[in-house]
């Protein structure tokens, strides 16, 4: 009797948690409204098996009690009954399917007019390249990922001089048109993921993935890794920004294309040691999580910290100097600032190596 009544108990909370919880889909800001709808036809169908398979057991725990002089029969075998249960669970299972290859049959199907941006994904960051004027993404190679050229790209190939580059900071996208989302990785596998835009797809290293969609609101979205891929994987965000056409191209033609950057490139002078430092910090991945221009991160930004004073995670204050930062690379764990999660690793550098790296972050600070 105790078990039919908590089973009841636990169909009825159920029922009630999935009607009252607040937490629902976010707001739709794309075309893929058929995702939500695909979902919802899930989770009806599974609901009412569940509901009355639970109902039933509890049905039948009160039912066939244990009672004195009562048998059990024994009917190994029932045709008509399995004929039926098969039947049934054949038709939930067609409905279930069916939406779903409906909206796969358009998710493959790119349209012709897209506008084609790259994501790059890496522990634990991503990074954006627009094919520019051209139209076309230039060519890449794995192999040809360095400091110098975090993307990887064939510096020589027509198609790629004009390409865009976004290191970091915000992903901005046109409102109304289709865009066709190409995903590489440079380590391990990321995700790519706008919950407002209810696509998502895996980055993997080695292969070009992709997915598209079109945005069909205004505003700023939350990009997320939906993969695990170590320790920063909760770091790993980003933003989408949906405007419209104008502001967008506006904001597209500020950014650096390949053939500016090689040029700035070029043009890099200065103290050798502060450019060993940048180097170090490109090669060593600090800049993952440690911003240069003042852009937030899974650490502190590198810009305006010589110097500056910090409150630690136990309340205590310390100005950001020499001693202080060496200690921070080679025992980060010491003495982490507040508001940041203990995640960086040791690491081993030469005296030579931290004395470049702060010579960096120094000229990071006096930049203004
Ligand atoms: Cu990248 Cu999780």
């Amino acid at each position: 009797m105790a078990v039919a009544i908590v089973l009841v108990l636990i169909v009825v909370a159920s029922v009630l948690f999935n009607f009252l919880n607040p937490w629902w889909f976010t707001p739709l800001a794309s075309n893929w409204g058929q995702m939500d709808l695909t979902l919802i036809i899930t989770l009806w169908i599974s609901g009412i098996v569940f509901v009355a398979i639970a109902l039933f057991m509890a049905y039948a725990v009160f039912r066939y009690r244990h009672q004195k002089g009562r048998r059990a029969a024994y009917e190994p075998e029932n045709r008509k009954l399995e004929w039926w249960l098969i039947g049934l669970t054949s038709v939930g299972i067609v409905i279930m399917l069916i939406p779903g290859l409906y909206v796969w049959a358009e998710f493959v199907n790119v349209p012709k007019d897209a506008l084609s941006v790259e994501v790059v994904g890496q522990q634990w960051q991503w990074s954006f390249r627009f094919p520019g004027k051209d139209g076309v993404l230039g060519r890449t190679d794995a192999r040809l990922i360095s400091a110098e050229n975090p993307f990887g790209l064939h510096t020589g190939n027509p198609f790629g001089q004009d390409d865009v580059l976004v290191k970091s900071g915000d992903l901005h996208l046109p409102l109304g048109k289709p865009i066709k989302v190409l995903l590489r990785s440079k380590d391990v596998v990321h995700d790519f993921y706008v919950p407002h835009f209810r696509v998502k797809m895996d980055a993997v290293p080695g292969l070009v993935s992709g997915l598209w969609f079109t945005p069909t609101k205004t505003g700023t979205f939350e990009i997320a890794c939906a993969e695990y891929c170590g320790v920063g994987h909760h770091t790993m965000r980003s933003r989408v920004v949906v405007e419209e056409e104008g502001a967008f191209q506006a904001w597209l033609n500020e950014q650096p294309t390949l053939a500016q950057a090689l040029n700035e490139g070029a043009a890099e002078t200065g103290d050798p040691l502060v450019n060993q430092g940048r180097k170090l910090a490109q090669d060593q991945g600090c800049l993952a999580c440690h911003s240069v221009d003042g852009s937030p991160g899974a650490g502190p930004t590198w810009k305006g910290l010589y110097g500056k004073t910090e409150t630690l995670a136990d309340g205590s204050t310390v100005v950001v100097e020499e001693e202080y930062l060496k200690e921070s690379i080679v025992n980060p764990g010491a003495a982490v600032v507040k508001g940041y999660d203990p995640l960086m690793p040791p690491y081993r550098l030469s005296s030579e190596e931290l004395d470049a790296l702060i010579a960096y972050t120094k000229a990071l600070s006096e930049e203004g």
